[in-house]
């Protein structure tokens, strides 16, 4: 996992409010909650990057860099690593602001690995367009 860095890099797949439902008995929010905003922006990435429906198969390594509050604006940015014959490997960061009095801080990120799969949840291929689509802007 790469350190921390001053901006996000990928898309902005998912932005959210943490709301005091969301928290532990201490006020900060739940990491599982994290992790359920992360999986739900790199499913709307790789379902739009695969033309259908996909399923996560690996969460790899996560740390947490600072505790989230209520009422922070929660952003998930997501970025294609590698795509496979049925899967794609994306890292997936989130970054926490309150308001405009400071820049946003990184809170966590992860790679997550996503399969394709048809509408019985047996995997499909990556359309060949999207696969040569992504390697072209690789290379670029
Ligand atoms: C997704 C699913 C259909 C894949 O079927 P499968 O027969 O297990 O698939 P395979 O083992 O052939 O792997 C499929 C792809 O995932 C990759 N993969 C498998 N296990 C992986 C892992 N632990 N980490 C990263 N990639 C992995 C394979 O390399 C392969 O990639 P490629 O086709 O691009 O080369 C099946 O595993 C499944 O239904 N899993 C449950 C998914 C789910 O419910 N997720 C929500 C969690 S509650």
């Amino acid at each position: 996992m790469s350190d921390s860095h001053l901006m996000p890099e990928g898309t902005l797949s998912l932005q959210t409010i943490a709301m005091p439902a969301d928290t532990n008995w201490s006020g900060d929010v739940f990491g599982g909650w994290i992790v359920s905003q992360m999986d739900l922006a790199g499913a709307i990435h790789a379902e739009r990057f695969s033309q259908g429906r996909c399923a996560t198969i690996s969460i790899n390594q996560m740390n947490f860099l600072v505790p989230v509050k209520v009422g922070n604006v929660v952003s998930c940015y997501t970025k294609i690593l590698h795509v496979g014959n049925t899967s794609i490997q994306m890292q997936i960061e989130v970054w926490e602001s309150h308001d405009r009095s400071r820049a946003p801080i990184q809170v966590t990120e992860g790679v997550f690995t996503f399969v394709a799969v048809d509408s019985n949840g047996s995997k499909r291929q990556i359309p060949a367009e999207a696969k040569q689509q992504f390697l072209d802007a690789q290379a670029s």
